[in-house]
């Protein structure tokens, strides 16, 4: 696996790549690589014959209140478990080359983007919008991978790419869990044994609430109980838990179509986040809530 740092290497590398043929799949990451990320890498491959992964901890999408300077960086590990797991090609700009002095350009994708974690965290989306289109514009891949984990995330991209007629398939990977059900995350390692505890009630209450609409609970009221059993369990603060359109990430009060329940919440100082699906069975009850 070769390691590349300049837009004109990885022009010239990728070029050979594409020679041989089998398209290109890219999975675009801040490294810190879990088997979050390795799911990802795993479905590239079945994808096409070509696996390109990036590592850049892109510091537009971090508020200045948050974590950049923290973010765990372990390149040299995480290029290990890409070479091994069979990627081509490690895309690993830094901050001067992906933002040339004088760069002037910000995506901004309304609605999916201001809302749920834009609200808390303004500027995020616009960050990664952003990079992720240069990103598609250096790499050119026929397919790239993101986790349902960062569901917000994945519908923003599927909209940016619909929207700039970008020619890339999106291709969405189901979220990879620890065994007390906790979404795999770069941000669990800031969790002491303790707000673990409190943290593997996320998946636990976004499970339960996500059963009760199915057999046809109200909406609102499930919302409400969940955000209290959220902070009954120990979290300092619920942003949200929300129940929206798949695709359009409209907030939803029956579940009458393909919905998303998604939460964020707070413990320890780490903003953890969440989601499922919730599909409407044949003959389920419709209630307004
Ligand atoms: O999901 C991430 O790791 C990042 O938001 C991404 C898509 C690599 C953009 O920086």
């Amino acid at each position: 696996m070769q390691t590349i740092r300049s837009v004109d290497a990885l022009r010239s590398a990728l070029s050979v790549l594409r020679a041989g043929g089998g398209g290109v799949a890219f999975v675009p990451t801040m490294g810190a690589l879990h088997a979050g990320h390795m799911a990802l890498v795993a479905e590239a491959k079945r994808r096409a014959a070509n696996v390109v992964a990036s590592i850049f901890v892109n510091p537009t999408q971090f508020g200045p209140d948050e974590d950049l300077d923290l973010y765990p960086r372990r390149e040299q590990a995480d290029a290990e478990m890409l070479e091994a797991a069979g990627c081509a090609l490690l895309w690993a700009p830094d901050a001067a080359t992906m933002y040339p002095h004088g760069h002037a350009t910000n995506i901004h994708v309304a609605a999916i983007g201001d809302d749920l974690c834009g609200a808390a965290r303004p500027g995020h989306f616009d960050g990664v919008a952003t990079v992720v289109a240069k990103l598609f514009n250096q790499v050119q891949p026929d397919v790239a991978l993101f986790g349902e984990k960062d569901y917000q995330q994945l519908a923003l991209i599927r909209q940016m790419v619909r929207d700039l007629d970008l020619p890339v398939t999106i291709v969405g990977v189901p979220t990879q869990r620890d065994a007390d059900g906790l979404a795999l995350s770069s941000r669990n390692a800031y969790l002491s044994p303790e707000h673990r505890i409190v943290a593997r009630s996320l998946p636990r209450v976004l499970g339960e609430s996500a059963q009760a609409i199915r057999e046809g609970a109200a909406v609102a009221a499930t919302l409400t109980a969940a955000a209290k059993e959220l902070s009954d369990a120990g979290f300092e603060a619920v942003d949200y838990v929300e129940f929206r359109d798949v695709e359009t990430l409209a907030p939803l009060t029956d579940l009458d179509r393909p919905a998303r329940l998604l939460a964020a919440a707070r413990i320890g100082g780490t903003r953890l986040i969440d989601n499922l699906a919730v599909h409407p069975t044949k003959g389920s009850p419709a209630r307004s809530g």
